[in-house]
């Protein structure tokens, strides 16, 4: 696992990036979800919390787990989601372990967390294992090539070995019987906004 640095927690810890998430994750995330309210929904890497709360905003589920990996993080998001204290629950957590039963939730949200976490695979079988059958993946990420680019790795601080491509992306949510839906964002190329049906 790796934990975001000082310049990407400045990079995402403003204003600009929630209305970045809003703008472009958001849209594409809803053009392909059915979620009624009262549904089950989890983030994954909930950063500062502004994503957890946005999610809450626009979906009003019955109930919203989140969590990070990151001590300082899951700090900062129990502060900005204490206004929804009992209705987000927001704790310390790995991807890569899930605490949750199998099919948990209807949707599980990533924003730009999988890139960061070593053994990606294993944190895509645990999403699809709490996932309800016909449940979504919704999901923001970057890939191998961005990641490793000269700019990327000396500013940020990601894991540099066996990263996804969009291919090995779309072969592990197969193999994790999750299908791509059609409306996707390619971000210039760099990675992939999308949303993944489990059968
Ligand atoms: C690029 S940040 C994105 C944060 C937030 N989702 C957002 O969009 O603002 C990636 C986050 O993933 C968290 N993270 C890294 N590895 C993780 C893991 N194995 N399980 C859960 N969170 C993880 C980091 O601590 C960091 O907060």
């Amino acid at each position: 696992m790796t934990q975001a640095n000082w310049a990407e927690k400045t990079l995402l810890n403003n204003s600009i990036w929630l209305l970045a998430q809003r703008r472009h994750l958001l849209s594409v995330w809803k053009d392909s979800l059915l979620l009624p309210g009262g549904s089950t929904l989890l983030e994954v890497g909930c950063g500062r919390g502004a994503g957890a709360v946005m999610l809450f905003e626009e979906f009003n589920p019955s109930r919203l787990d989140a969590f990070d990996v990151d001590e300082y993080m899951v700090t900062k998001a129990k502060r900005y989601a204490s206004e929804y204290e009992g209705k987000i629950n927001i704790r310390l957590g790995d991807v890569s372990k899930l605490d949750a039963p199998d099919e948990t939730y209807d949707a599980v949200f990533d924003s730009f967390t999988l890139h960061h976490v070593v053994d990606w695979r294993k944190g895509l079988s645990e999403i699809s294992r709490v996932l309800k059958p016909g449940g979504y993946f919704a999901f923001g990420e970057l890939y191998g090539n961005t990641i490793r680019s000269y700019v990327i790795r000396n500013i940020l601080h990601h894991p540099l070995e066996e990263r996804f491509d969009r291919g090995h992306l779309v072969k592990a949510l197969a193999e994790n019987r999750m299908r791509l839906m059609e409306r996707k964002n390619n971000l210039w190329g760099m990675g992939m906004i999308g949303v993944a049906k489990k059968s």
